[in-house]
């Protein structure tokens, strides 16, 4: 029995697998808290106390575990002094402080998009070493060690600091063709390099769950803790995207559309991120949306309506009287890399009313991943079906709308509920020998399958959105709205 541990941003979620099926699942929630505008931070403290929570909710024995797995949140800074205690909250992937920082490491290393395979942005954690150094100096002085959101976790679990290809590469320190830690950037981030941590293959064991992880959590001493890596990468494992050529759609708080690899193939002039893979000798393409499916969150809770009960009053909206909404609740990195854009409703009238602007806000999210898909300058073509992951995608209106505006065929996936947490307990089996590569590339059993209802109408609105984008950028990056 393995288990699969995701450090999500909502939530951490935890999913007991055994014989490559998920037999329960729990989660407890997180809060984030923006202390300024732009800003993204939580307690490194709070993911270890909920994994408590998590456990304590599962009917299962955790004492029966043979091997656990990561996943978490990509990008996010874990600063801790040298007695591993947390200098300060963590600063998460959609932070958007750390702006001039991204000029000055492009300054620095003209190459670093082909070297870490896209240019610095500002949610990566690269970045926000150089804003520590210049804004919180005496915090600065005290780091000992930089860990990525899940890399703590395993610290805790084990007492030991690691982390793995993957995650190190949402870092923006790896040089992704030699699977190592670049000098280069690494200096140029104001890096000592005996801050960063042991660097493994998803695949690999950090640690061993100390007594004190064990009390915490029910697992037992000494069972072998595999690093596992990035939501993104553990989440294509879930459903068997490792094999070149497969791909997959998630829908969680943010969006992506992620194709696998075996080869280094940067693009970093479309905003496409080139990212190792959480197992070996494999990297993945991915189109990254910070605002993937938070928009439509935001919005039934602005409605104080559920999401299920919001996507039933979009359904009823009439379409020819759906307003345009831009989803830039928090800027937005892939294609525009705009931290200064924000979201906009554009088209409302007196008549508009709530369920044509949920309507809006669905048609968004799926415009976005039209753009996303539209960086990949045909390399989805010969894709077959994308596998769906996420919360976001367990609508039916949103994931057809998304397939309408994509012109991809989506299917729903078997195992695609538990999603990272799923791929982090399989990661654990691979590390453990319970399981190997040739099972990790199974493909799932697909469930429903959306294939795109052309629309002219849909074409026309995704070229309005497109231009309302183009004409509120320079506005936004003037600082006027
Ligand atoms: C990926 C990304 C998100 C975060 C949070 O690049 O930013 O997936 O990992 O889920």
């Amino acid at each position: 029995m393995h288990l699969g541990i995701d450090i999500g941003t909502s939530a951490v979620k935890l999913a007991v697998m055994r014989d490559g099926r998920v037999i329960e699942q729990s989660s407890a929630d997180l809060a984030v808290a923006s202390p300024r505008p732009g800003w993204s931070e939580q307690d490194p403290q709070a993911w270890w106390a909920a994994i408590g929570v998590a456990a304590r909710k599962l009917s299962t024995d955790l004492g029966g575990v043979t091997g656990v797995g990561l996943s978490g949140q990509m990008h996010g800074a874990v600063l801790l002094d040298a007695e591993h205690r947390p200098l300060r909250p963590a600063i998460l992937w959609n932070d958007s402080r750390a702006v001039a920082e991204c000029r000055t490491l492009s300054e620095r290393v003209p190459a670093i998009g082909q070297i870490a395979g896209v240019p610095p942005l500002p949610g990566f954690t690269a970045p926000k070493l150089l804003w520590l150094a210049a804004e919180e100096p005496g915090l600065y002085a005290r780091i000992a060690h930089l860990l990525l959101p899940k890399d703590y976790v395993a610290l805790r679990l084990t007492g030991e600091c690691a982390t793995d290809m993957s995650d190190a590469a949402g870092a923006l320190l790896l040089d992704e063709a030699a699977r190592d830690w670049s000098g280069d950037i690494v200096a140029a981030a104001g890096i000592d390099p005996g801050w960063l941590p042991r660097l493994l293959e998803g695949t690999e064991v950090a640690g061993r769950v100390t007594p004190e992880a064990a009390a915490h959590t029910g697992l037992p001493a000494g069972c072998p803790v595999v690093i596992g890596g990035g939501d993104t990468a553990v989440g294509a494992v879930a459903v068997g995207a490792v094999e070149p050529g497969r791909a997959v759609l998630s829908l969680g708080t943010s969006g992506q559309i992620f194709l696998a690899g075996d080869r280094y193939a940067p693009n970093p002039d479309a905003m496409l991120h080139a990212f190792a893979h959480a197992v070996p000798g494999r990297w993945y393409q991915m189109a990254a949306m910070l605002n993937g499916g938070r928009p439509l969150a935001w919005i039934a809770g602005q409605l104080s309506l559920s999401v299920p009960d919001t996507l039933a009053l979009a359904a009823t909206a009439d379409p020819g009287r759906v307003p345009l909404f831009l989803p830039y609740l928090t800027g937005e990195r892939s294609p525009h890399a705009d931290p200064h854009i924000r979201a906009a409703f554009y088209g409302l009238e007196d008549s508009t009313d709530r369920a044509a602007i949920a309507r809006a806000v669905i048609e968004a999210i799926a415009f976005s991943f039209a753009d996303g898909a539209a960086s990949f300058a045909g390399a989805l073509d010969d894709v077959p079906q994308l596998l769906t992951l996420g919360g976001g995608a367990r609508g039916d209106l949103v994931v057809q709308t998304i397939s309408d505006a994509t012109g991809l065929t989506l299917a729903r996936a078997e195992g695609a509920a538990a999603g990272p947490a799923l791929g982090a307990a399989k990661l654990a089996a691979v590390g453990t020998g319970a399981m190997t590569f040739a099972d990790l590339s199974r493909s799932p059993e697909a469930g429903d399958i959306f294939t795109p209802q052309g629309s002219p109408d849909l074409a026309a609105r995704l070229a309005r959105y497109r231009a309302l984008y183009r004409a509120l950028r320079p506005l936004a990056a003037a600082g006027d709205i």
